[in-house]
């Protein structure tokens, strides 16, 4: 299978909370075939291994990419200037598959929300419960109140909204959606996964891995998983990001 990588121009860039930038790019075909939940594989100046960034939307002709700086690269990035070209690679990766009709709950954690916008945008009714680590590290969260119709806030410090994690909402609004999409940190997925299935929802997670090539050649993202009943490994590049949650062996 051949990848495209397009230059893509930086149009508008703004810091929207302390180290984090949300960045809006321009290119058509990009745009385009991007799928809420796939992600794109950005060129940093002076390194050698691209960087996974997720959709976060396409709105107004702009891709928005929203990032938070964690380390070398991250950092480089949030450095470029609006009028200079990114080379992305993408869009990759498998997306959220929203259905007409349903109701569904959103569930981010921190830096794991951004691809959940453009998939709540999609949805017929749809309710986000977004958890961060402190006030000074929400995003997105008008957003999101635009797109659902109710957004339910946690910070693990208490600092802004309920004080705990996405879980304590997500039990209490399970009853009333019919499937759930989650991005975040690996325990909150496990734990988001168990609610899902005790409560017989479908569920749909995000997984974040390390990644080198981000096209299913380097072997570096793999994940265990259980995909029809067989017991393996899945390249999170290719054969996610987004994975049942059942499919994820945690
Ligand atoms: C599918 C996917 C979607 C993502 N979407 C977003 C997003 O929307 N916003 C955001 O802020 N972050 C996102 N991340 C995490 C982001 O890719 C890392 O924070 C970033 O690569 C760190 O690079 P760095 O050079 O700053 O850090 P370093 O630690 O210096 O990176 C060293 C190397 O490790 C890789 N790496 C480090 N951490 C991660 C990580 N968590 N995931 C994958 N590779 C990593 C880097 O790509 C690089 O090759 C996503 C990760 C994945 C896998
Ligand atoms: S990142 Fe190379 S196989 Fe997934």
């Amino acid at each position: 299978m051949k990848y495209d990588t397009a230059l893509c121009r930086l149009v508008e860039k703004k810091e929207i909370a302390k180290g984090f930038f949300d960045f809006r790019v321009q290119n058509t075909d990009l745009m385009n075939n991007a799928l809420p939940g796939q992600f794109v594989h950005i060129l940093v100046p002076g390194k050698t291994l691209r960087r996974p960034i997720s959709i976060c939307d396409v709105e107004n002709g702009c891709m928005r990419l929203v990032f938070e700086i964690r380390g070398e690269g991250t950092d480089i990035l949030s450095q470029m200037k609006v009028g200079d070209d990114l080379d992305i690679l993408g869009p990759l990766g498998t997306g959220f598959k929203i259905e007409k009709g349903k109701k569904y709950a959103f569930v981010g954690g921190g830096i794991g929300t951004p691809p959940l916008l453009y998939a709540a945008k999609q949805a017929d009714t749809a309710i986000a419960v977004l958890g961060f680590r402190s006030s000074d590290a929400i995003i997105l969260k008008e957003d999101f109140e635009k797109a659902c119709s109710k957004v339910y806030l946690t910070t693990d410090d208490g600092s802004a909204g309920h004080h705990g994690f996405v879980t304590d909402p997500l039990s209490e609004i399970i009853g009333e959606v019919d499937e759930v999409c989650a991005c975040g940190p690996t325990p909150m997925l496990k734990a988001i996964a168990l609610i899902a299935q005790k409560n017989a929802k479908p569920c749909q997670i995000s997984m974040e891995e390390r990644m080198g090539c981000g096209v299913g050649a380097c072997l570096v993202c793999a994940c265990k998983t259980k995909i029809n009943n067989v017991e393996g490994y899945s390249h999170v590049c290719k054969a996610g990001p987004v994975f049942r949650a059942e499919e994820v062996v945690f």
